[in-house]
């Protein structure tokens, strides 16, 4: 695809990646992703923000064919989806300046071949002048890695955020037309990469709050027309409380797992809490990370297996203690043939989560009256918790 006009001299460049279904081999893409670097031209000095991953370094040096002078190459972050392609553009530009943090200054000479005379570091605030057009560099740090940076260009108020606000979005269109798709793609984004860090997200946030934007380009997904759509997003994701729903993700080998989970579903829905229900065998793990947003609640469904909880239940526990959702209860249920440690592993695996563990259900082989009544028990104080909590979003 060739470079495409925003605004007056400024240029959206990068490639769209319609095949990958995989990020970092870990996170699942299903309607793949973009990279997105941008080109603007000042009066006196042309500054590309970002470049491209490596696989994709064609489409942006074609891009970027005509492009005479690169004064500045602005590195907002250096992982290298976006940073990978930086040796390439500095044969082509051997004079530009690498515009990064002193941190990313670091991280980018262990990644990348880039001589130390290239660099040019910023200070949180530093501006620089492009003749008609000024940058100004905001350092945001952890979203999501410790060295990143945000560009806010000050005639045109735009911002452009590189991973912050991003969404994994393959798509021809340049700016937000459709909402609700891009909504469940930056949550699923969220979710994934930044919701680990939103302790410090949440101060980034509000060290926005006195730019006035107009647009905000990322680095991956759409451009924003509409800078508040995804700002309250962001804020609602992490301001808000967490509300009246569970996140059940479970496991099940022989059915009694199943069936306790069929039964604590609907006694938590006859109680009016909300259930998200996800089978870890076929699950898409990133809805899972996208559930672990609101929930208030988290409940484990695993059977017993060498003397442990199954795989899949561990690593959906491994997986939210490292996404540290907002939740504040957790508990387990399942069965076990004769005996084991389910419990006891899977707490030990969740140090990062500030939860109150309630009283778990286990059953011995197929649940009995006792153990659905067990249930019972467990979904009423579920539902007395969130009560207590003032929790929101009712089950209809
Ligand atoms: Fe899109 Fe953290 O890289």
């Amino acid at each position: 695809m060739k470079s495409r006009k925003i605004k007056e001299n400024i240029y959206w460049m990068g490639s769209v990646d319609w095949d990958s279904r995989l990020f970092d081999s870990l996170i699942p893409l299903p309607d793949g992703t973009s990279y997105n670097a941008y080109l603007i031209e000042g009066s006196e000095k042309t500054v590309l923000l970002d470049t491209v991953d490596p696989s994709m370094a064609n489409e942006l040096l074609a891009q970027l064919e005509g492009v005479s002078k690169i004064d500045y190459v602005v590195s907002q972050h250096a992982e290298q989806d976006h940073s990978g392609t930086i040796p390439q553009v500095l044969e082509k530009y051997p004079d530009a300046k690498i515009i990064s943090t002193p941190k990313a200054k670091g991280m980018l000479g262990d990644l990348l071949p880039i001589p130390e005379e290239s660099f040019l570091t910023v200070k949180d605030g530093e501006t620089l002048s492009l003749g008609d057009k000024t940058l100004k560099f905001i350092h945001t740090p952890w979203v999501h890695w410790p060295e990143t940076m945000v560009t806010y260009l000050e005639e045109d108020r735009i911002l452009f955020s590189c991973d912050f606000f991003g969404s994994h979005i393959a798509t021809t269109d340049l700016f937000v037309s459709d909402e609700g798709r891009v909504y469940e793609a930056a949550k699923r984004y969220y979710a994934e990469i930044m919701m680990p860090f939103r302790g410090v997200i949440k101060k980034n946030l509000e060290k926005l709050e006195s730019f006035d934007i107009e647009m905000i380009a990322p680095g991956h997904g759409q451009i924003f027309p509409n800078p508040a759509f995804i700002m309250n997003a962001y804020r609602d994701w992490i301001f808000s409380p967490p509300r009246n729903a569970v996140v059940l993700p479970y496991v099940s080998m022989h059915a009694s797992t199943k069936r306790m989970v069929a039964y604590f579903v609907a006694a938590l829905v006859e109680k009016g809490v909300r259930v998200e229900l996800f089978n870890l065998a076929v699950t898409d793990i990133g809805k899972l990370a996208m559930a672990l947003v609101d929930a208030a609640t988290i409940v484990v469904g695993t059977p017993t297996i060498l003397a442990g909880p199954h795989p899949y239940a561990a690593y959906a526990a491994f997986l939210a203690n490292a996404l540290r959702p907002k939740a504040k209860f957790l508990s387990i249920i399942g069965s076990y043939g004769w005996g084991g440690k389910i419990v006891e592993t899977l707490a030990g695996m969740i140090p990062n989560l500030k939860v109150e563990v309630l009283e778990p259900v286990l059953c011995k082989g197929v649940p009995s009256e006792t153990d659905f009544k067990a249930l019972d028990r467990l979904a009423g104080t579920i539902a007395q918790k969130h009560k207590e909590n003032d929790l929101n979003g009712d089950c209809d």
